[in-house]
């Protein structure tokens, strides 16, 4: 089955499942809020700029607002991200946290970065390869849940991605004129991690 036919499929069974739909939006939440914690940690305490300051609080947004949405579905599911209240936990643990090590050492040993640069380099690649997946996931997470008329949606979610991808687009062309290369190996990186995460995902709703 093709990614796109697997996440069809994933959402399709979701939406139709309250109990498999809370654990779904709040993995999402649980990776939203690593992603802004991650942007936090990049964050430079003196030169951070408004771009970098509006990612760090639209990615926080987007964990709280899906945390939100569960509580239109139950209002007591998935009071926090403990395995229980996860799909998937281990995968779902894992995508960002492996994207970032892996896309970190190929940057390490591919340009020879290092310190505050090597930072740099990994948060421009790995924001843009999320952003990238982001367009793709919630984009068919939403067809599903227009095509149930679903109590949620995540339209202004993403709105918001569709902006990021565009400012990661920008900051990478200024970061090297050889980027879209260095992109389309950390997009390789990228896919086979979230490859490994929806198959997870397909056998805990199958
Ligand atoms: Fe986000
Ligand atoms: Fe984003």
């Amino acid at each position: 089955m093709d990614q796109k036919t697997l996440l069809e499929t994933v959402t399709d069974r979701i939406v139709q499942n309250n109990e498999l739909h809370t654990r779904w939006l709040n993995s999402l939440s649980m990776m939203e809020n690593t992603g802004a914690r991650k942007i936090s940690h990049y964050e430079d305490p003196v030169y951070s700029d408004i771009t970098v300051l509006k990612h760090a609080a639209e990615e926080a947004r987007h964990a709280y607002y899906l945390k939100k949405l569960i509580g239109r579905l139950n209002e007591h599911a998935c009071p926090d991200y403990t395995f229980p209240h996860l799909l998937a936990p281990i995968e779902t643990h894992h995508y960002l946290n492996r994207l970032d090590v892996e896309a970190s050492r190929y940057l390490k040993n591919k340009l020879g970065l290092s310190g505050r640069a090597l930072m740099h380099g990994a948060y421009l690649l790995v924001t843009y390869s999320i952003e990238v997946r982001a367009d793709m996931l919630y984009g068919i997470y939403q067809d599903a849940l227009t095509r149930y008329n679903s109590r949620v949606n995540v339209k202004s979610i993403i709105a918001e991605e569709e902006g990021h991808l565009a400012e990661m687009q920008r900051m990478l062309v200024s970061f090297r004129p050889d980027w879209q290369e260095l992109a389309a190996d950390v997009i390789a990186i990228e896919d086979a991690l979230f490859t490994t995460w929806a198959r997870a995902v397909y056998a805990a709703v199958a």
